[in-house]
């Protein structure tokens, strides 16, 4: 029977470049979706841009255009990056759509009617000079626990702790340096609280699927944490969740209610919906046959462990409490390390997709290798590189590849391409007897495992060639019957392994069905043999071994590219900013200064503090310049520049600040002071 099947991947936010990481779970979520169609099942795979959300909107402004324009772009970059991994999405849209906001503005109505929306006055942080509430991650300060500088409003990288934006010690906006004040505003709240029962059945439960199969809906490890989440029976620790955002923010106005935005991670999962339903419009299909209440459709999301909360516990309750069907199972993975360490930008082990590319690298070498390394647990995986190289090259290169291309050259030129009949072959049913076993470890996300059992086979297959030698065969005119049959059974066994590949490698499965002379390979093909006399095309070379120096470039390139990601993402150059006019340029007195002494801050890692000879007077001005001058001796006798005129601000605990020194600030990151020439003197005036 055919089963019909929704299967979406974690939608990447618009703001960043995917990289290695979100492609592990793109490509675990391609190669499944690539085998239900193999299957003949009806399968399709929907993904999108996620666009909303305050760093969304604050790198647009950062970039000096409008959200608009900067997630058109960038979702053009990412559907490039992930169609140039093969990645197969029957639709990648976005969430900025009309049907995102029709989904989401219909959901929370729902939600509404069903009581399950509740407005309330809560305090939070305000930016009184960019004139906007701060997300805790844009709250920056000390940690309470352990006085660590620089600390995230949310929890403490120092320490670890968690605690609130508003217990940070001096709190500064990440925005724009202002001190925050608490503010109060209304906010629209999900009573997931009170979906705690549904939750507790949901998150333990499974769904009986048409075919019969018995599929829970979550993995095992993401249940248990599931339950301490929501506490044992009766236990509830499920705070309700906060699903509004006061503007500025970039996303869906809630409906009555002007100036509050739906969070984006409410219309991020709504955001399925709407590129399915944008699918459905574009091929014909039925969408409530997929989303109502009691659809036998089947529905999975692949998602990273670290999103689980959002996919397991509030989606389920959103679509259950508006009258939709739930998840038929969440399915998660870890995350990436490379080389056993975090990727990082310094150490060129944050590899981007592009780059990757770029570099000339095979994408399928890479998903080869995810393919290998995964399995159905939430276990992060590694990506060793010298791992991937030897691999790489033994697996597809030495085991599979080669068999065509032991068999290839003897078929054309003694058979003119023909095949023999091999269906009794026993090396051909020893293949044949693994398709059902691979295909269940396919549907059970065991890619590790069915990686291992097609070497297996890819070894007894390259064994029997060692043994039968149809080079010496070749050579022996009387032994041409036989030569005929070994090549025939090693061209039928290279078909069957293509099939059993084709989910993880889809371009050489192409590739090899043009050289096998047939139609795309379907799942049926690995158990089933080429007739008599079918002939194949000549064989081209399928996949060229990895040399090491191709890595070290690609590592070498994302090594060169770290200080710019960090940057504006995708410009080194900050934006210029909106005119003004002579008389605003006249506002700003700039002055000629002398550093006296200049000298680190005690309990300040950003700032450094300047005594300066103005001419007219001395003055203090603290600069956060620390990380870019670590011996600030160096600076005494300089001659700078410095805005006389600046309303004097006082500086948390170290005194107050009476002007702004000018620097220069570099896209390597770092500060460097303007400098007057020789002969200018304390107190000239700059313009
Ligand atoms: O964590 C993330 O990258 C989110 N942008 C994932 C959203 S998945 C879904 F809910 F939209
Ligand atoms: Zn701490």
């Amino acid at each position: 029977m055919t089963r019909k099947i929704l299967v979406t991947s974690a939608l990447p936010y618009a703001n960043g470049s995917i990289h290695l990481g979100h492609m592990v779970e793109h490509i675990q979520t391609d190669i499944w979706v690539r085998f239900q169609k193999l299957r003949g099942h009806t399968c399709h795979y929907c993904c999108a841009d996620d666009a909303h959300g305050t760093p969304v909107m604050l790198a647009a402004e950062k970039q000096g255009i409008a959200p608009e324009d900067m997630i058109a772009r960038v979702r053009e970059e990412h559907l490039a990056d992930f169609t140039g991994f093969h990645i197969g999405y029957d639709n990648y849209y976005s969430t900025h759509s009309p049907e995102n906001k029709q989904f989401s503005e219909q959901i929370y109505r729902a939600l509404k009617a069903n009581g399950k929306i509740e407005s309330r006055v809560i305090e939070q942080l305000f930016d009184p000079e960019k004139q906007m509430f701060l997300p805790d991650r844009f709250v920056k300060g000390e940690c309470p626990k352990c006085r660590a500088q620089d600390q995230y409003g949310d929890n403490c990288e120092a320490c670890g702790a968690t605690y609130t934006p508003a217990e940070l010690i001096n709190p500064y906006s990440a925005v724009s340096g202002a001190k925050p004040e608490l503010r109060e505003s209304e906010h629209f709240f999900f009573k997931l609280g009170e979906c705690a029962d549904y939750l507790r059945e949901w998150t333990a439960g499974s769904s009986t699927l048409a075919n019969g199969r018995v599929q829970a809906h979550l993995q095992p490890e993401a249940l248990n944490k599931m339950k301490e989440w929501l506490g044992e029976n009766g236990d509830n620790t499920l705070s309700d969740w906060d699903i509004s955002r006061d503007a500025p923010y970039f996303g869906f106005e809630i409906p009555d209610a002007p100036g509050k935005y739906f969070y984006v991670w409410l219309d991020a999962p709504v955001g399925y919906m709407a590129s399915f339903q944008n699918l459905c419009e574009r091929i014909g299909l039925n969408f409530d046959d997929y989303f109502r209440a009691d659809s036998d459709a089947e529905m999975y999301h692949f998602i990273g462990k670290d999103i689980l909360y959002f996919h397991a516990l509030f989606w389920p309750a959103m679509l259950k409490f508006s009258g939709h069907r739930a998840p038929t199972a969440v399915f998660a993975h870890g995350f990436l390390t490379v080389d056993g360490a975090k990727m990082s930008k310094s150490r060129g082990t944050f590899i981007t997709a592009k780059s990757y590319l770029e570099q000339g690298l095979n994408p399928e070498w890479m998903r080869y290798y995810i393919a290998a390394k995964l399995n159905s647990k939430i276990e992060d995986i590694d990506l060793n590189l010298n791992d991937f190289i030897g691999r790489v090259n033994s697996d597809l290169v030495g085991k599979y590849v080669n068999i065509a291309a032991r068999a290839a050259g003897f078929v054309a030129k003694r058979f003119d391409g023909r095949l023999r009949d091999v269906s009794d072959s026993p090396l051909i049913k020893q293949l044949f007897e693994q398709s059902e076993q691979i295909a269940a470890d396919y549907e059970n996300r065991e890619y590790a495992k069915a990686m291992r059992d097609i070497m297996t086979l890819a070894d007894a297959v390259n064994e029997y060639t060692d043994a039968n030698k149809p080079w010496e065969l070749a050579k022996q005119p009387e032994q041409a019957a036989r030569l005929h049959e070994v090549c025939s059974e090693l061209i039928n066994a290279f078909k069957i392994l293509s099939v059993y590949l084709s989910p993880v490698l889809p371009k050489v499965a192409q590739q090899a069905a043009a050289f096998l002379n047939v139609d795309a390979l379907t799942w049926q093909d690995s158990t089933r043999t080429l007739p008599e006399n079918h002939i194949i095309n000549p064989y081209k070379h399928l996949m060229h071994r990895i040399e090491e120096k191709q890595v070290n470039g690609l590592i070498e390139a994302n090594k060169a590219a770290a200080p710019e990601q960090n940057e504006a993402q995708s410009s080194a150059y900050e934006p210029v900013a909106a005119q003004c006019s002579f008389d605003d340029f006249l506002k700003v007195d700039m002055r000629v200064a002398k550093v006296l002494n200049c000298e680190a801050v005690e309990g300040s890692s950003k700032l450094l503090k300047f005594s300066l000879d103005f001419g007219f007077e001395q003055r203090t001005i603290f600069s956060g310049i620390a990380a870019s001058y670590p011996n600030p001796a160096e600076l005494n006798g300089k001659t700078v520049i410095a805005v006389a005129n600046f309303a004097p601000r006082k500086m948390a605990k170290f005194g107050v600040s009476e002007g702004m020194i000018l620097s220069a600030a570099g896209a390597d990151g770092k500060l460097r002071l303007l400098e007057a020439q020789a002969g200018a003197q304390a107190g000239d005036k700059v313009g």
